[in-house]
């Protein structure tokens, strides 16, 4: 019975000796670390991971103190494999004849702390949306009057060569209600229709390059094509995709590669809603990255790392994603970045 619970568990459970070589391993153990239980019984534990430091402390620490001790968050490199997060316990079991062993406990929270950080994007995405909005009505409002003013005050005035100061601040009056409006474009209600998102990135594709034709830009298409339809609006789904893409040419300076990549997700959560297929849309460019100071702060509007750059880029496009119940999120290192949107196949207009 108790065989069967240690090898129905899904989380990984490994039982070590005094020496920390592996006794046992459930199976979960065994898909984490991609080895089979036999070539590790009689290994020592510590062989599974490059950077072994911490880990060895703690089960130190657990045996001295005989008690359990829990890391969080722990990061591990597996040989050859990329990095994961988990939460480890060590819990030392000594039996009545007074050998003590070591049971391991591997809980993978890398999903886990991915949903919650993706619950903070929508909320702080939602809170900045929820303040902006009521700060461009006080600047739109005086605006319009300032510009009508100056309207009138032009006509009335005696020397010509004064308008040009009446001229300034109709101009400027204009470009800060544009400033405002773009920031709001994504308020615009959804035009939903059937959308096809190759065709969507494909469109991004041809526009970007007409637009570079100078420099040395390679966008490669990676497609799943077994994808279905969604729907969606298809105009504001072109922003959303442009504004990344624009981004990432930015970074280029107009010389290097970018990857269109599509893929289907199943049963899939994005911020705390669960969906059965989500579509995940990927802009991968080869550029310097995001500059660490900006990571926590590029959604935000006004937030930008260029001196002609308005910052609006993508707190619109998170808008738009976010207004179709999908989300954008990014990882971004010198060499790659990835903006990925995650959109939910809804195949009904509702
Ligand atoms: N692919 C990328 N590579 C490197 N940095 C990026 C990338 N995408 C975004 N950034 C950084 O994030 C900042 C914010 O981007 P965002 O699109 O919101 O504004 P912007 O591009 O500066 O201005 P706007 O899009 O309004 O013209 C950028 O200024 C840039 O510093
Ligand atoms: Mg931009």
């Amino acid at each position: 019975m108790h065989k069967r619970i240690y090898e129905g568990l899904s989380t990984a459970v490994a039982l070590l000796d005094t020496n920390f070589t592996v006794l046992s391993i459930n199976p979960a153990g065994e898909m984490l670390f991609a080895i089979s239980a036999n070539r590790l019984i009689g290994k020592e534990f510590m062989h599974l991971f490059q950077d072994n430091m911490p880990i060895m402390a703690t089960l130190e620490e657990a045996l001295a103190r005989k008690n359990s001790i829990t890391l969080r968050e722990l990061k591990i490199l597996l040989p050859g494999r990329e990095a994961i997060t988990v939460d480890m316990t060590v819990c030392p079991l000594t039996s009545p004849e007074g050998d003590t062993n070591l049971l391991i406990e591997l809980v993978r929270v890398d999903r886990y702390l991915q949903l919650s950080r993706e619950d903070d994007i929508l909320d702080r995405h939602a809170a900045t949306q929820a303040m902006l909005k009521g700060l461009a009505h006080e600047i739109k409002n005086p605006l319009g009057g300032l510009s009508g003013a100056a309207q009138l005050l032009e006509k009335q005035l005696p020397d010509r060569s004064l308008k040009e100061y009446t001229y300034i601040i109709v101009q400027e009056a204009d470009r800060l209600r544009d400033l405002v409006d773009r920031m709001f474009a994504s308020s615009k209600p959804l035009n939903k229709d059937l959308v096809n998102i190759h065709k969507i990135l494909n469109h991004v594709r041809k526009i970007t390059l007409a637009e570079n034709h100078n420099g040395q830009l390679d966008i490669k298409q990676d497609y799943d094509p077994s994808l279905p339809e969604l729907i969606g609006d298809n105009d504001q789904l072109i922003q959303a995709v442009l504004n990344i893409v624009k981004n990432a040419v930015e970074s280029l300076k107009g010389t290097g590669r970018i990857i269109l990549r599509t893929r289907i997700e199943r049963q899939f959560t994005i911020g705390s809603r669960r969906h059965r297929l989500v579509l995940k849309a990927e802009i991968e460019d080869n550029g310097p990255g995001i500059p660490d100071e900006l990571k926590e702060q590029v959604f935000y509007p006004m937030v930008t790392g260029r001196s002609e750059g308005t910052g609006l880029g993508l707190s619109l496009a998170q808008s738009i994603i976010n207004s179709h119940d999908g989300l954008i999120e990014f990882k971004s290192r010198p060499g790659k970045t990835i903006f990925t949107i995650l959109l939910p196949i809804i195949k009904s207009v509702s």
